[in-house]
């Protein structure tokens, strides 16, 4: 067993964690340190942690390059899975486990003590066990179908990719939205899903807000965003988005050619509250706190920029999705309190790992989300990584700045939030106040 822990502390955080990995499951002849670890099995302790959070993707169809559904497909994998763990890589989910808020309803992080026991079960030779000792296989939907359930209006923009050239960025309309609805309504649940492998191959993003028409774009307002790793936004249970059947939806949408014509599909769907429900706060999403025109990243040097946004109102704050390019390491949201005395209060909120292939919305549990009083200033800090040792890196010769195309970098966040009168903000501050003192119950 000491074997086994001075191998994990030396391991932990490198590269050579794999290949460690890799070298002790290729003896046959059981160690010691091996057969203590036996005891750890597939069939009993580590397929059910496979089937709870990692299948779902790693499935046929699934959005993950490999299935992990059998004990078969996975024996290959067990090393690079033990360093995905470990490193907190897969699931995927960034949060800097350190820092600020560890609440939120959409947390995909396995446990400490699940982590430490596939890295046992990796180190130990990935032993099958006792096949009887297997849970029964989950029925997965069908990977095409809207990961929340069947929308209420589905809303639909073609557009031909062609086949070879540069980049193209533009803004498609949809038709209104009379044929579906009638009234306003209050959005619950939101997904914008690329239909297809080709789409998929060729939409790089796309943005969708809701719009009266071209006149003012600036007034539109923003509803999802699509890119790689995106799933649906549900909104917390007392407020939506709310959606007028004589608006447009306008999709800003960025296509890659790909050495074929591609007649690209992009579908939105999404499902209101019942008509009779008015939510009671009417939710935002915004980017916001961009500071990418600040940008200047040298070559084989890490910068920080930062970006600021000011709260008119009290509100609270339900969502946090960073938003950087490839470059980019590391972003953080922190609060600066209004302050009546020479120094602002400030409060780390959340900071996350960036890794490109994920545009994960980080959904804080209700009872913890964040909240502002009017005059906080919310202060998004991004770092950029231009050196080799960022895997994300494509050449950490060139100099990269501000712009729109997949090489440049960016800089913001995308914040969801509702406005608060000064009585609602007192009333939850007293409801949050009591809960620390178990006094009241959760709303979680
Ligand atoms: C939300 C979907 C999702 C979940 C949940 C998920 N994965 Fe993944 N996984 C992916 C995708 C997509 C990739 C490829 C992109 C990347 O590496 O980020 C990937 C990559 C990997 C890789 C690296 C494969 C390679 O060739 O580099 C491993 C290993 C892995 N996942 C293991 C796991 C394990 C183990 C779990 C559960 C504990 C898990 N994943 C959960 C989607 C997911």
């Amino acid at each position: 067993m000491t074997a086994v822990t001075s191998r994990k502390m030396k391991a932990r955080g490198g590269i050579s964690w794999a290949v460690l990995g890799m070298m002790f499951l290729l003896p046959p002849t059981l160690t010691s340190a091996q057969s203590a670890d036996q005891d750890i099995t597939f069939a009993r302790d580590i397929f059910p942690i496979l089937q709870e959070n990692c299948q779902n993707c790693h499935r046929d169809a699934g959005i993950a390059p490999m299935s992990l559904m059998t004990y078969e497909e996975v024996r290959p994998w067990a090393p690079l899975i033990q360093y995905k763990v470990v490193n907190r890589e897969m699931p995927p989910w960034h949060i800097d486990r350190a820092i600020g808020l560890q609440k939120f309803k959409n947390d995909l992080a396995l446990s400490d003590e699940e982590v430490t026991m596939i890295s046992a079960w990796a180190n130990a030779g990935a032993p099958l066990g006792n096949v009887a000792d297997m849970p029964s296989p989950i029925e997965f939907s069908d990977a095409s179908e809207w990961s929340y359930g069947e929308p209420d209006v589905i809303i639909e923009w073609n557009y031909r990719v062609r086949a070879t050239g540069s980049d193209e960025w533009g803004e498609l309309y949809s038709q209104d939205l009379f044929d579906q609805m009638d009234k306003p309504r209050y959005i619950k649940a939101i997904q914008i899903r690329a239909v297809d492998d080709a789409s998929r191959r060729v939409v790089h993003h796309a943005m969708s807000y809701t719009s009266q028409g071209s006149a003012n774009p600036d007034n539109d307002q923003f509803l999802i965003d699509y890119a790689s790793g995106k799933s649906a936004e549900i909104y917390p249970d007392n407020s939506g988005v709310l959606l007028n059947p004589d608006n447009l939806v306008r999709l800003s949408y960025h296509t890659h050619s790909i050495g074929e014509v591609v007649d690209a599909k992009i579908q939105m769907g999404i499902v209101f509250y019942p008509e009779d429900v008015v939510p009671e706060h009417r939710r935002w999403t915004k980017l916001l706190g961009y500071s990418g025109s600040l940008l200047d990243i040298p070559a084989g040097e890490i910068v920080r920029t930062d970006g600021y946004v000011y709260f008119h109102d009290n509100a609270t704050i339900t969502s946090f999705q960073p938003h950087m390019h490839g470059m980019g390491s590391y972003q953080c949201l922190e609060l600066i309190y209004p302050s009546s005395g020479t120094s602002a209060q400030t409060e780390m909120i959340s900071c996350t790992n960036w890794d490109y292939n994920w545009h994960t919305i980080y959904n804080y549990a209700d009872d913890v989300a964040p909240l502002v009083p009017a005059g906080t200033v919310a202060h998004i800090i991004s770092y950029f990584d231009n050196t080799d040792s960022n895997p994300g890196n494509m050449d950490a010769r060139n100099w990269a700045g501000d712009g729109r195309r997949t090489i440049d970098e960016m800089a913001f966040a995308f914040l969801g939030w509702y406005a608060m009168t000064d009585e609602e903000y007192l009333a939850e501050m007293e409801r949050r106040n009591a809960l620390n003192r178990g006094l009241a119950s959760s709303n979680d």
